[in-house]
């Protein structure tokens, strides 16, 4: 039998343990909020996502991909653009939107003064789905915890989200892009609250230049956004 000091000291350490692993020895449901709530700065949070996620089993993007494609810019940046998944450039790379697109998303961005230092940018899905097919509802249903988690990370007061894809994952499926794009909406994923706008992705603007005169309207309104919180 354990003395009641010793049993106190047991249960004290069972806590701690409890609290501290990130894994615990349950085959499954090993990405339930409650294993990131670790409190750790921001670096080892985010190193510790994308171990998460380059551990993720059973997801047939990941073995067909070249590389993770986890995020790019500045973690510190109160601004985050999600777009949807990596194609064959940012597959080679292991950087988000270093293709066409993004070359365009640079120019929007130095449209309005900012750049890759200044922002932070990641994917709905980490790993490029062949053909540059849209990712299905399975596939983002298993990468949506990991872009919240994302989120709640960076904890950006501005979260901007890159066409439909982006959009239908982390504001619902109701939605479409004609109507919900240039409007400012409040949202809270995790613990982080957050600013959401929603604008055309650079791929749909390359492929309908007229779109961009809507897109520069939404570029305007997260500018003006940035000096009201003075961002
Ligand atoms: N398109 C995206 O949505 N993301 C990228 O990283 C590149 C292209």
């Amino acid at each position: 039998m354990l003395k009641k000091n010793n049993l106190t000291k047991l249960i004290k350490y069972y806590n701690f343990i409890n609290y501290n692993l990130i894994y615990n020895n349950k085959a499954i449901n090993r990405y339930k909020k409650d294993n990131f709530e670790i409190s750790e700065d921001k670096t080892k949070s985010l190193k510790l996502l994308k171990f998460s996620i380059a551990n993720l089993e059973n997801c047939n993007l990941k073995k067909k991909a070249s590389n993770i494609v986890f995020s790019d810019g500045n973690p510190k940046s109160k601004i985050m653009l999600i777009g949807e998944a990596p194609g064959a450039s940012e597959d080679q790379e292991g950087l988000p939107f270093v293709g066409k697109a993004g070359q365009l998303l640079d120019k929007m961005l130095s449209a309005i003064d900012l750049d890759r230092n200044k922002v932070y940018i990641s994917n709905i899905i980490n790993y490029r789905p062949p053909e540059n097919r849209r990712p299905t509802d399975l596939e983002i249903k298993r990468y949506l915890p990991f872009i919240t988690k994302h989120i709640e990370i960076i904890n950006p007061k501005i979260v901007v989200l890159l066409g439909s894809t982006a959009m239908n994952a982390l504001i619902g499926n109701e939605v479409v892009i004609s109507k919900m794009r240039g409007k400012w909406i409040e949202r809270q994923f995790g613990n982080c609250k957050t600013s959401v706008i929603i604008t055309f992705h650079p791929a749909f603007l390359m492929r309908q230049p007229a779109q961009k005169k809507m897109s520069w309207i939404d570029l305007k309104m997260i500018r003006d956004k940035k000096k009201d919180l003075n961002i």
